[in-house]
C-alpha cells in the first residue's frame, strides 16, 4: 500500500524537502500552498543558483571581456540551451528570453501585427488570460484589424464549430492558451495549429500553464510561437520565454530597441543583432535566466510525464472529494490540468479564500485575469485551487476540511 504522499508516480515526500518554504506555518497552521497557477514555489537548487551568481560571478553578459563576464555569459547562454532542449526546439536561436509571458505576448502582438493590413483578422478565444487578450485587442484597435473570438461550450472547452467558423482565409494570426489558468481546460492546440496553418495564419500558443506541468515538444505541436513564464515552473520571477520558428523570428521587426540587440548603429540607421539577441534589448535578467535553467534541470530530473501524471492523480482525488460536498459548482471539463475553479453556493469566492487562509490553505479568488470569460460564465469570481508536484493528498484533505469550515461559518 502506498503512503498518501507517495503517489504511484512521484516520491512527493522527497521532493518537498527541496522546497524550504513548505516548512513554514501560516496563522499557526502548516502552509498548504494551492496557488501554483499564480506562481510556484522554488526549490533550494534555484535559490542557491541565484545566490551563487551574485556571490561568485556577478557581471554583465555579452560585453565584458574578463573572467566574471565570461562566466556569467556562459551560464546565461547555457540556460538558454537547456530550455531549447526542454521544449525540443531546433536550437538556442529559437529561444528568446523575456521578462515574463506578458512581455512575450506583447512582443508577438506588436511585431506580428506590424505588417498586417486594415481588415486582416486575428483570432483568440473567450478563454484567454488578459495577457493573451489585451495586447491583441489593443493592436487590433491601433492598426484597424478585426479581432474574433472562439466561443466556449458548456464544459468551458473551445467549441469545435466555433474554431472552424472563426479561422478562415482572412485570419492572419491565431493565439490561444494551451491550458486555461481560470478553469484548467487543456486545449487541442495541435489541431488548432493545423487549422491555422491550412488557412495561412500564424499560430501563437500561450503555454504559461502548460510548460510547468507537461512535456512539450515544439516539433510535434508545430505552432509558430510558444510563450511561457519562468516563475510558474519553479524558476525565479522576471524571466519568461518566447519560442519562435527561426525563419519567422528572422523576418520580424524587433519589439524593443537599445543596447545588445544591435549589430551596427550609424547616425542614419541601425542594423540588428543575430537571433536570439535581436529581441533582447538592454541588460537582461541574468540571474533569473540562469535560475530558470536550473529549474528546468530540476523538472527534467523528475520527468515532465511523471509530473503530469501525478498532478492528474491529485486533481482527480480533489475533484472526487469536492463532488461529495453539497452546494459546490466546479467549472470546466472533467479532463483538465491541475486547476480546480469553483464556487460555494451563497458564499463569495473572496470569503472562501479568507477562511481557507485562516486554516493555512492558500488559494486564489477573483477573476483570474479572465474578465471576459467570467462574463460569459455569468459570474464575477471563482475560488481556484491549483496543484503542483509537491502537493499531497493530505493537503487536499486539509483543503476539503477548510471548505467544510466555510460552509459551517456561512451556514450553507
Ligand atoms: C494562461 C496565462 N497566460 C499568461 C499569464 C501571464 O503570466 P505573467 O504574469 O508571468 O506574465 C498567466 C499568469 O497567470 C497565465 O496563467
Amino acid at each position: 500500500m502506498l503512503q498518501k504522499t507517495q503517489t504511484k508516480s512521484l516520491d512527493v515526500e522527497q521532493i518537498r524537502k527541496d522546497f524550504p518554504i513548505l516548512k513554514r506555518k501560516v496563522h499557526g497552521k502548516p502552509l498548504v500552498y494551492l496557488d501554483n497557477a499564480a506562481t510556484s514555489q522554488k526549490p533550494r537548487q534555484v535559490i542557491e543558483a541565484l545566490k551563487n551568481y551574485y556571490e561568485t560571478y556577478n557581471a554583465n553578459v555579452h560585453r565584458s571581456i574578463h573572467q566574471l563576464g565570461e562566466e556569467a555569459t556562459a551560464a546565461y547562454e547555457k540556460a538558454r540551451e537547456k530550455i531549447a532542449v526542454f521544449v525540443n526546439a531546433d536550437s538556442y536561436q529559437n529561444i528568446l528570453f523575456t521578462k515574463n509571458s506578458t512581455e512575450g505576448l506583447n512582443l508577438l502582438a506588436y511585431s506580428l501585427t506590424s505588417s498586417l493590413k486594415k481588415g486582416d483578422e486575428i483570432v483568440i478565444s473567450q478563454l484567454e488570460h488578459h495577457s493573451n487578450f489585451v495586447p491583441w485587442q489593443q493592436m487590433a484597435k491601433q492598426r484597424g484589424l478585426k479581432l474574433k473570438f472562439i466561443k466556449i461550450n458548456k464544459d468551458v472547452e473551445l467549441d469545435k464549430e466555433s474554431i472552424k467558423k472563426n479561422i478562415t482565409k482572412k485570419t492572419k494570426i491565431v493565439s490561444v492558451n494551451h491550458i486555461s489558468n481560470a478553469v484548467g481546460t487543456i486545449n487541442p492546440i495541435e489541431k488548432i495549429t493545423k487549422i491555422a496553418h491550412e488557412n495561412g495564419a500564424f499560430m501563437v500558443v500561450d503555454g504559461s500553464q502548460a510548460a510547468p506541468h507537461m512535456p512539450l515538444d515544439m516539433k510535434e505541436i508545430d505552432s509558430d510561437f510558444y510563450v511561457f513564464t519562468g516563475h510558474k515552473m519553479l524558476g525565479p520571477t522576471g524571466v519568461g520565454v518566447v519560442y519562435g520558428k527561426k525563419e519567422l523570428l528572422e523576418s520580424m521587426q524587433p519589439f524593443l530597441y537599445g543596447g545588445e540587440m544591435i549589430n551596427e548603429v550609424k547616425f542614419e540607421d541601425t542594423t540588428f543583432n543575430k537571433l536570439p539577441w535581436k529581441f533582447e534589448a538592454g541588460t537582461p535578467n541574468i540571474s533569473e535566466g540562469i535560475g530558470l535553467g536550473i529549474a528546468v534541470d530540476y523538472l527534467k530530473n523528475i520527468g515532465m510525464k511523471r509530473i503530469f501524471e501525478k498532478d492528474k492523480e491529485l486533481v482527480s482525488y480533489a475533484m472526487k472529494r469536492m463532488k461529495d460536498i453539497d452546494g459546490i459548482t466546479i467549472y470546466g471539463p472533467k479532463e483538465r490540468g491541475s486547476i480546480i475553479s469553483f464556487n460555494i453556493r451563497g458564499v463569495h469566492a473572496h470569503d472562501v479564500s479568507q477562511i481557507l487562509d485562516s486554516e493555512g490553505v492558500a488559494i486564489r479568488a477573483g477573476h483570474h485575469c479572465c474578465m471576459p470569460l467570467m462574463s460569459v460564465l455569468g459570474i464575477t469570481a471563482t475560488a481556484r485551487a491549483s496543484f503542483y508536484l509537491y502537493n499531497t493528498e493530505e493537503e487536499v484533505d486539509t483543503f476539503i476540511n477548510a471548505i467544510h469550515k466555510v460552509k459551517k461559518v456561512f451556514g450553507v
